[in-house]
Formats: C-alpha cells, sequence, structure tokens
C-alpha cells in the first residue's frame, strides 16, 4: 500500500425516496463490500462509510403527493435501504442519514467556511415564484408545454415525453404544481462555487496527475474540463435540506448535491463517537481518516455520479483546504435488466427487499452473479437466465461440486481426518503451487478495481480443485493403491481450505458455511496459499450443500413477474385515441342499447375469437355472436348482464345469425372487457 496506512472507502449515498434494486448493488455497494472486506482480511486499516442521503427536491414532491411530511419519507426508506443492506451482508463500518443533527451541523460548518474565505460568490436572478404560496418553485414544481414536442405536462428541468432537458423559462405556459396558477419571476440570491477557477488546479490534479484511472471516470472527467466549467450554485430556494447558515437567508437551503458529499465527513464523525466509550470522538480520529495525507480516500459510485465526486465535491475540499482528496474513483457503468433501463417509476427493477424474500438465504447468489456481470467498463445487463445459469453451472457445478466431492470423499475414507501426504508427484506439485499463482492474480486484479475479473482469478482455484480430483480419480486409485488417495484427499481439503480465504471478501456468508463444514477458523489472507493449513489429524465434519440448484419453475416466475410489469406500464402509458368528431344527440339516439343477461354460452367452432351466446334481453331472448373468447370462459359468461346493441341489422357469422352486438371496452394491449351496469337492472332496460 504504500505511501498510505489506512483507506476510506466511500460508497454513494443512495436517495432515501425508494428502495433499492440490484443496479445500485452492483454498481456501488457490492464492489466497495468485496474492496472493503479484501483490505480487511489483510489486517489493513480501513473503514467503509454509507448512508442515505434524505434531501432534494424529489423527497418533497414525493411526501406532497402522499400528504406526508419529508422527515416521514426519508425515515421509510432509510430504514427499508437499511436493512437491506445489513440483509446482504454490505459491511458498512457506519450507516448514516443526511437529515441527523451531526450532519447538518457538519455541512453548515463547511458551507461557512468556504463564505466566511470568499470562495463562494453571490449572484441574484430571476426565477420562478409562486405567488398564492409565497414561494420560489423548484425546476420539478412547474409544469407546462414543452417546447420541443408540445407535450404539455413537461417538468421545468426535463420533458418526460420527448427526453430533452430544459429550463423553467422555456416552458410554455408554465404553471406551478402547488396552487396550479402561473408563476411570476421574481428576483432571488445564491451562493456559488466558481469551478471555473478550478479548472487549472483539475486539469493537472487529475488529467495530468491521475492518468491512472479508470477510462470511463478519465474521460468523462476529461470532456467536462473541456467543454469549460461555470460556476455552480450551491444553494436552492426550498424549505427541506441543511438551512443556509447565514443571516437572512430565510427559505434558502444547501443544494443536495453540496451536503450529500459532505455527509460521508458526518458519517465518519458519527463512527468515531459511537466507538468512542465517552461517545464523543475526543481524540478527532475522523480526521485521522480525512485529513492526514497517509491516508488514501476511495469513492465508490456509479457513472451518473463522477462529476460530482472528480470535478465538484474535490473543489469543494480544495476550497476548505484542509481536507485530502480522493486516490481513486473507480466508478462503474449502469446495470440494465432483461433489456431494459432500470427504472423507479416503471418499476422495472429487481428490489432487493423482494429479492430477499423469493431467493431466502441466496444473498451470496446475488452478489456473486452481480460480480461476475459486473458493468465495470461497459453497461450490461441482467437476465434471470443468466443468474440460473451461473448458479447452477458455476457456483453449483464447479465451487459446490468440488467441496462436497473433497468433503464427503474425506468422510467416505477417512471419517473426515485429514490424512497425511506421502511422496508428491510433479502434478500434485504444480496444483500446489498454482494456489500461490491463483492469489497473486486474484491480488493483482483487485488492487487494480477489476473486480470481475478477480472473482474470475477467485473461481480458479475452484476449477483447479475440480480438474486435480478428476484428473487423479482417486475413487478409482483407492482400489488399487489406498496410500496415494491419502495425498490427493490431503491435498483436495488444503484446496477447500484455501477457498474459505480466496471467496471471503465474494461470498462471506457461504464461506462462512464452508468453514463450518471444514472446522476451521477464518483466517487471514496472509495466510492463502499454505498448502498445509488443514493439519494431519484434523477432522472435518459431514457437509451440507453449499449452493442449490435453481429450478426452471423459479426463474418463470420471476421473469413473469417483470412480464406483468411491462404490461402494466403499457397498459398505464398507452395514449388515448383521439375523439372522434361531435354527432348530434339524434345520431346517438338512434342505438337501442338494452341490459340483457346471458342464459346460454358456448365456443363457436374451430374459431378462436367466437362465443355464441343467447340473451335475455328483456325483449326477447336471442343468438349474439361476440369476438370475447380469448377473454371469457364460456361458463363464466352464464348469468352476467351485459349491455346489448339491439337493433344492429342481423348478420351472418360462421353460419351463424347475429342478432345484436355487446358492448366491450378495449384495453390498451387489445383486450376486451364487457361493459356492465354497475348494478343488477331488469332486462331490458335502455342504456343512454
Ligand atoms: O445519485 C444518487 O443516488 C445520490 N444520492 C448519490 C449521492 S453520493 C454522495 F455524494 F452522497
Ligand atoms: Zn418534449
Amino acid at each position: 500500500m504504500s505511501k498510505f496506512k489506512r483507506t476510506l472507502i466511500t460508497t454513494a449515498l443512495p436517495y432515501a425516496n425508494g428502495p433499492i434494486h440490484i443496479g445500485h448493488l452492483a454498481g456501488v455497494y457490492v464492489p466497495a463490500d468485496i474492496y472493503a472486506r479484501y483490505l480487511r482480511l489483510k489486517n489493513e486499516d480501513v473503514i467503509m462509510i454509507g448512508g442515505s442521503d434524505e434531501h432534494g427536491v424529489p423527497i418533497t414532491l414525493k411526501a406532497k403527493n402522499e400528504g406526508v411530511t419529508p422527515q416521514d419519507i426519508v425515515d421509510r426508506y432509510h430504514g427499508i435501504i437499511k436493512n437491506s443492506f445489513e440483509k446482504f451482508g454490505i459491511s458498512f463500518d457506519v450507516y448514516s442519514r443526511t437529515s441527523s443533527k451531526i450532519h447538518h451541523e457538519t455541512a453548515s460548518e463547511i458551507f461557512r467556511k468556504l463564505y466566511d474565505t470568499g470562495k463562494l460568490i453571490e449572484r441574484t436572478t430571476e426565477q420562478y415564484f409562486d405567488e398564492e404560496n409565497q414561494q420560489f418553485l423548484a425546476d420539478r414544481y412547474i409544469i407546462g408545454t414543452c417546447p420541443k414536442c408540445g407535450f404539455e405536462r413537461a417538468y421545468g428541468d426535463q420533458c418526460e415525453s420527448c427526453g430533452t432537458s430544459l429550463s423553467p423559462t422555456e416552458l410554455i405556459n408554465p404553471t406551478s404544481t402547488i396552487s396550479g396558477n402561473p408563476p411570476v419571476l421574481k428576483e432571488t440570491k445564491h451562493w456559488y462555487l466558481p469551478l471555473n477557477d478550478y479548472e487549472p488546479w483539475l486539469v493537472e490534479w487529475i488529467l495530468e496527475g491521475h492518468k491512472e484511472w479508470k477510462p470511463n471516470v478519465y474521460g468523462q472527467v476529461k470532456s467536462w474540463i473541456d467543454n469549460g466549467l461555470q460556476p455552480r450554485a450551491v444553494t436552492r430556494d426550498l424549505d427541506w435540506g441543511v438551512p443556509v447558515p447565514v443571516e437572512g437567508t430565510e427559505g434558502k437551503v444547501l443544494y443536495v448535491w453540496f451536503d450529500a458529499p459532505i455527509g460521508y465527513i458526518s458519517a465518519t464523525k458519527e463512527l468515531f463517537n459511537t466507538l468512542s466509550p465517552s461517545g464523543r470522538d475526543g481524540e478527532g480520529l475522523w480526521e485521522t481518516y480525512w485529513k492526514d495525507p497517509e491516508t488514501r480516500m476511495l469513492h465508490f459510485i456509479g457513472k451518473d455520479n463522477i462529476v460530482f465526486h472528480c470535478i465538484i465535491f474535490p473543489s469543494m475540499l480544495k476550497a476548505e483546504g484542509t481536507y485530502n482528496l480522493p486516490d481513486n474513483v473507480p466508478a462503474n457503468e449502469f446495470l440494465n435488466l432483461e433489456g431494459d433501463k432500470i427504472s423507479t417509476s416503471r418499476n422495472w427493477a429487481v428490489w432487493l427487499h423482494e429479492y430477499l424474500e423469493d431467493f431466502p438465504g441466496k444473498e451470496d447468489v446475488l452478489k456473486y452473479v452481480l460480480t461476475a456481470n459486473a458493468p465495470e467498463t461497459k453497461d450490461n445487463d441482467f437476465t434471470w437466465k443468466d443468474f440460473q445459469t451461473r448458479n447452477n453451472s458455476e457456483l453449483v457445478a464447479i465451487l459446490g461440486n468440488f467441496v462436497n466431492r473433497a468433503l464427503v470423499l474425506a468422510q467416505k475414507y477417512y471419517e473426515g481426518v485429514v490424512p497425511e501426504r506421502g511422496e508428491l508427484s510433479d502434478y500434485d506439485k504444480e496444483t500446489l503451487a498454482a494456489i500461490s499463482t491463483i492469489k497473486g492474480e486474484v491480488e493483482k486484479s483487485i488492487d487494480n478495481f477489476r473486480i470481475r475479473e478477480s472473482l474470475k482469478n477467485a473461481m480458479d482455484l475452484a476449477r483447479l480443485g475440480n480438474k486435480y480430483l478428476a484428473d487423479e480419480e482417486p475413487w478409482k486409485v483407492v482400489k488399487t493403491d489406498p496410500e496415494r488417495v491419502k495425498t490427493i484427499m490431503n491435498i483436495c481439503l488444503q484446496i477447500t481450505a484455501n477457498l474459505t480465504i480466496c471467496l471471503e471478501p465474494f461470498l462471506p456468508f457461504s464461506m462462512e458455511k464452508l468453514r463450518g463444514f471444514l472446522n476451521f477458523e477464518k483466517m487471514d489472507w496472509e495466510m492463502f496459499g499454505n498448502t498445509e493449513l488443514l493439519p494431519v489429524g484434523h477432522k472435518v465434519n459431514t457437509p451440507e450443500l453449499l449452493f442449490e440448484k435453481i429450478e426452471d419453475a423459479t426463474i418463470e416466475a420471476q421473469i413473469q413477474k417483470l412480464l406483468d410489469t411491462k404490461k402494466a406500464n403499457e397498459i398505464a402509458g398507452a395514449k388515448a385515441t383521439p375523439a372522434k368528431e361531435n354527432i348530434e344527440y339524434d345520431e346517438f339516439a338512434k342505438m337501442d342499447i338494452r341490459a340483457g343477461t346471458v342464459i346460454e354460452c358456448e365456443k363457436v367452432a374451430k374459431t378462436k375469437k367466437l362465443l355464441k351466446l343467447k340473451i335475455d334481453t328483456g325483449i326477447d331472448q336471442r343468438t349474439v355472436v361476440s369476438g370475447i373468447a380469448e377473454y371469457y370462459e364460456p361458463e363464466n359468461l352464464i348469468g352476467k348482464q351485459v349491455s346489448v346493441l339491439v337493433n344492429l341489422a342481423p348478420k351472418q357469422l360462421r353460419g351463424i345469425e347475429s342478432q345484436g352486438m355487446i358492448l366491450c371496452a378495449e384495453n390498451a394491449d387489445g383486450s376486451l372487457s364487457i361493459v356492465s351496469p354497475d348494478v343488477v337492472v331488469k332486462n331490458g332496460s335502455e342504456i343512454k
């Protein structure tokens, strides 16, 4: 670790306005957790920071829609998110939140220092104001017609119909969503961080000094800098957030992206306060992690956060003057789901709290799949089929299978007692040496934040074991040379013991289980590569299955869940067809529509769509042929009241005379739903 004595790992603080999904896990928390666990196994001094981002306009909007306070919203989701992280074993040293007192104090102090030392500039601009409610309107609180596509409910920052980024003043007929009135432009004062002043320093620090950063991160930073940086507002007119700590600024708060990264600092303070016997970090240990140049800081984030963590937050810290800057920002790209962008509003996601319910005890499986398919260099796709294949053909067939065979054979031949090794063959020596080679490869990739590759390297150890076992065939050798089997089994058991160290950062729950099978303590990374981890005479236990196969039906149920979501979205999103030309009442009155009851019903032979119904219309009993066979079973319709157009000219359909038509509503997906009176009425009642 060269010039550093310790590592501070931060993980992007998720917004507490919804639960978290696999995209969050894959992009940020799983890689950060693997990295932190790896450093801890190496006995390095490391802390991993997390927490909920509890400010910002979307939280206030959600609260307003639900008729509750923003604090209610963040309390709810902070709880859900924290719980999901705990269940998945994401090993935060602290999981804090930005609505806490310590955070408000910390964010205020940093703002105040920048303000007092003249690092911020003050600007007055015109912004939309709701006169009835006497408040400035955040962009999301203003809707109007999109100047690009004409969509009538575009937001002040973006049109959700055509995707164009907008500023509120571009909207045609802007309306405040709070009062429903047109807003007026009014002057307001805000503070800005003059990012343009930091440009030369950013060029030197990142573009020249951090060429080793991941190409996706470096490239994005370069493009921001090449396009020229502008002063960035760090305050907002809003009543939810950290109040601006300057007199006469009522109704103004710090911009959520100003306070959120400071959340990492507040969480560190909270951690050391909690660890300190007095409840107060009297020694100021938090500062060691933030200000000592021998601390290495790493930000684990998703690609949408790159500008904030590589340009804005570092400029804030630079302006403050006493803090370290990140040594690396290993940002990931996005994870898609079954070919589509993950979306909270469209419910297109695998939610962690739902996964935990549907796949109890399989937390490691999801983490494995998300790592094996991590979006490190480009966007990747999560599919349930791939999830099943990786579980069945990798975790079960490679890792689980090797471990199980090694332990079952050890029971069978030696009642679980580790046998002595005899003279080693060249192949034995090669196999034992390969353990250390694999260790080196895992280290090389993980040290360079190639976590996906490091998992593959680590799984090579299980592959090595499988191959050795298959090549040596102790079940055959036992008949001819039982002494030799002792050596083979000893080597297999040493590989198994090494696996518990090698895979510990990736599959912590499963490795704990495996250590239980081996009757083996948790060991440091340093011990990985040792070929005598299990002493001769040590007794291992009878194993259970480490991983179980996931059946097709389980996967199909998950796919069906997504198909249902897709269908619901299509229905919700479909636009109604435009209204037809106006008609006079007389034209409508020509139609004679009556309530009638179905008394007989059967499918029309050799057709998929047609039902033949006999209907008591109150006037008579008549036959109607209707194209609803795909949506209704005949027996379920008998006794149902329907609306019948009785004066439609009769028509022959498949040789049957249809004397009228049943009224149906057509859904966006083309399915039909019979229109019935909402209470049973007398047959023959006119519908008008
Ligand atoms: O993009 C997001 O989800 C933000 N809540 C991340 C904040 S990271 C940090 F700055 F707190
Ligand atoms: Zn538009």
